[in-house]
């Protein structure tokens, strides 16, 4: 995890500039966010937090250059890991996490925490990437809806 948090701090500055397009183009699945309460884990700068129209949201990353780097005011953020979501169970209506799983070390345990704190989740992870994200949910029980893809991810909502 050190590592992970090391990587992101150190390309905070141009995360923007590099992966800007490529991530704006995955937010179409947005739509499919409902309103409401809504926690997007795994912000970074929050290239899509910051799109987000909602009664209150929530960004969660590891890394705090990231937050610093996009921070918005309309958006409250913490500091924490995917892995233990310093929320209670259901306090949110939506969470959104773009990109995010195939950084983090346990995603199984990650998964299971967004579905805890929400109601609905919405969840992507590079096409490319190894992650067996139905099989993952599978073992933890988790029933994966849908999935989809957009822009270079796959989308899934639980
Ligand atoms: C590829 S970026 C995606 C950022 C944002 N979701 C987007 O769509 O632009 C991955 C983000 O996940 C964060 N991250 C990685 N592992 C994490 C963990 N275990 N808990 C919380 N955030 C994590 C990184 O710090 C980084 O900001």
């Amino acid at each position: 995890m050190r590592n992970t948090i090391a990587y992101y701090n150190a390309i905070s500055e141009t995360y923007d500039e590099l992966y800007g397009d490529e991530q704006s183009d995955k937010f179409s699945a947005l739509d499919l966010v409902y309103g409401g309460r809504v926690l997007d884990v795994g912000c970074g700068t929050s290239l899509l937090t910051r799109q987000l129209e909602a009664e209150l949201v929530v960004g969660v990353d590891i890394s705090m250059e990231m937050i610093q780097k996009g921070r918005a005011s309309a958006v409250k953020y913490v500091v924490a890991t995917a892995e233990s979501l310093p929320f209670k169970n259901h306090a949110f209506d939506s969470i959104v996490s773009t990109t995010v799983l195939q950084d983090v070390a346990n995603p199984k345990a990650a998964l299971s925490e967004m579905v805890r704190v929400g109601k609905k989740t919405l969840v992507s992870v590079p096409s490319k990437s190894k992650l067996d994200l139905m099989g993952l949910a599978k073992t933890a029980r988790i029933k994966l809806k849908e999935h989809f893809t957009v822009g270079k991810d796959r989308f899934y909502i639980i």
